[in-house]
């Protein structure tokens, strides 16, 4: 029996379902769901091959190196599983690979047109409201301060020095958040970055503004 499309994504919304519950980082179920509901619309936006956006942007991080130290190759048997044709799951896989992202110093490596959407989808799900809970989510899952004034951001040069990165909170702003909305590949997905990239903004002045209340008195000295 061939498994209509439709069929396909259906079981692979379920599988994902299914590995992502309990997650604490900021990475379960919901942050799939939105993922693969701002992919679909990138996709139509973008003229870019829907199935193929639908099915990376489910599987983007199931094997993602935050969570899962063993690059398990989980995406690899499921698409294996799902009998696609072999050139079909090859796309996949190479959204899958390049979406992450790596350090400031490191340039984007998605080039289709299917990887950028999903990159996108991904980068939007990371600023805005919900990219702020996201990462204080994952700080608090990985038992990090909230800010410390003692320890400024750094810009990564590269992976390995992004990956050793054990620093709090706000630095993360710094270090990504902030520098999404101009790495973003897609018209469309910068015209939705605009808002929430200003909220990143207006949530960091008032952060600092009450960090820094009565920041000179007597009793501070
Ligand atoms: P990517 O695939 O680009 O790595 P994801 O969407 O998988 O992005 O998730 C990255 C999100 O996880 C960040 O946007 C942030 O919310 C959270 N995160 C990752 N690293 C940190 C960190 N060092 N501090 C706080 N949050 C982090
Ligand atoms: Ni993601």
């Amino acid at each position: 029996m061939t498994a209509t499309a439709d069929n396909i994504i259906q079981k692979t919304i379920d599988f994902v379902k299914s590995s992502s519950s309990g997650e604490a980082s900021g990475h379960d179920w919901w942050h799939i769901f939105r993922v693969h509901n701002m992919a679909v619309y990138l996709a139509r936006e973008e003229k870019s091959d829907l199935f193929v956006v639908e099915l990376a942007a489910l599987l983007h991080d199931i094997d993602d190196w935050k969570f899962n130290a063993q690059g398990s190759g989980k995406a690899f048997a499921w698409l294996t599983q799902c009998g696609l044709q072999e050139n079909t799951g090859q796309q996949i896989l190479e959204v899958i690979d390049t979406v992450s992202y790596k350090g400031a110093g490191e340039p984007n490596q998605a080039t289709t047109i299917e990887a950028q959407v999903v990159q996108d989808a991904d980068r939007l799900d990371a600023i805005g409201a919900i990219g702020i809970a996201r990462t204080f989510a994952f700080g608090g899952s990985h038992g990090r301060e909230i800010y410390n004034p003692q320890c400024p951001p750094v810009m990564h040069a590269n992976f390995e020095a992004y990956k050793k990165n054990q620093s709090h909170t706000i630095n993360h702003f710094y270090e990504k958040l902030l520098l999404l909305k101009d790495r973003l590949n897609t018209y469309s997905a910068k015209a939705l970055a605009e808002e929430r990239h200003a909220f990143l903004e207006k949530f960091l002045a008032a952060f600092f503004a009450e960090w820094n209340f009565n920041a000179g008195s007597e009793t501070q000295k």
